[in-house]
């Protein structure tokens, strides 16, 4: 039987891409999936058609969700671990002043994307009694901080939905994590900023954000616990960051 594969979505950048590499390098064979193919192609080519499939797939279309699913597991292959990474953050201000387009981009990729990822994957898991998904969510769903309004609202409802998950599959051998960090130094920012890297960068300046390797780091951890172990949250964040996001003390972040 070949191995199981761990779906990585938004393994183009940041988090995602580095869950991907960790995974790789602990020997598992990775489906990354995310929009910009050129990505997916460098990390195709840095670690070989044997380990890792790209999928260019959005994952606000749940048909095409649907499509690489089927595709990947076409020869009877396996999911083992679903990792919902992709999402976004758009927009800084607070919410009379925000942009209807920017909360339903954020709405559609971070809940309803990671709905018809999940939706898509765990029939799989429940028929082979086992599997494990792990939801990206954030720090932002517990502490408010200044234009986090929709966002923040979107992690908020990946947190819930991983812990009544775990309901939903309770009995099923599959196992269902979040993994909730502060700020993280990745592309994440420059998207907020609508592709400002300088205010980007302004944003991390005097303190050391987490890596996106720290998350990472925490992802494999938690998958590697024995199958009888769920980690339920995980919440870590930089020693630099105080409790919810201080975007407020720079004047011209608004
Ligand atoms: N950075 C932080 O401070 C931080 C903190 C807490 C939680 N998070 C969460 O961590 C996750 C990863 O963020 P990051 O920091 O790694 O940011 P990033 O570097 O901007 O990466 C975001 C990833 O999501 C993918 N993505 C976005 N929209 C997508 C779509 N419609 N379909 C498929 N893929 C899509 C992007 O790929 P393409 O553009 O190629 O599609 C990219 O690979 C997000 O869920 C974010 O909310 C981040």
């Amino acid at each position: 039987m070949t191995a199981p594969w761990a779906v990585v979505t938004g393994a183009s950048s940041g988090i995602g891409l580095a869950i991907a590499e960790h995974l790789l390098k602990d020997g598992h064979r990775v489906a990354a999936w995310a929009r910009r193919g050129d990505r997916l192609t460098e990390l195709v080519e840095r670690y070989g058609a044997e380990q890792i499939r790209m999928f260019q797939v959005d994952v606000r279309d749940a048909a095409a969700v649907q499509a690489a699913v089927a595709e990947l597991t076409r020869d009877g292959a396996e999911i083992g671990l679903l990792v919902n990474n992709a999402g976004l953050s758009l927009g800084l201000g607070p919410l009379d002043e925000g942009d209807t387009g920017d909360w339903h981009t954020m709405v559609q990729t971070n809940i309803e994307g990671l709905l018809a990822c999940t939706h898509a994957v765990m029939p799989g898991m429940r028929a082979a009694g086992r599997g494990h998904i792990v939801n990206i969510g954030s720090l932002a769903a517990e502490f408010p901080f200044l234009g986090g309004n929709v966002y923040a609202g979107t992690k908020a409802f990946v947190h819930h939905l991983t812990a009544n998950l775990r309901v939903d599959l309770h009995g099923s051998g599959v196992r269902v994590t979040c993994v909730a960090p502060g700020m993280v130094r990745s592309e994440f920012a420059v998207v907020r900023f609508g592709g400002d890297q300088e205010l980007a960068d302004a944003l991390y300046e005097g303190i050391q954000p987490l890596t996106p390797a720290d998350v990472a780091d925490a992802v494999v951890w938690a998958h590697r616990c024995p199958p009888n172990v769920n980690v339920n949250h995980i919440e870590l964040m930089s020693l630099d960051q105080p409790y919810g996001l201080s975007l407020s003390r720079r004047k011209d972040a608004r």
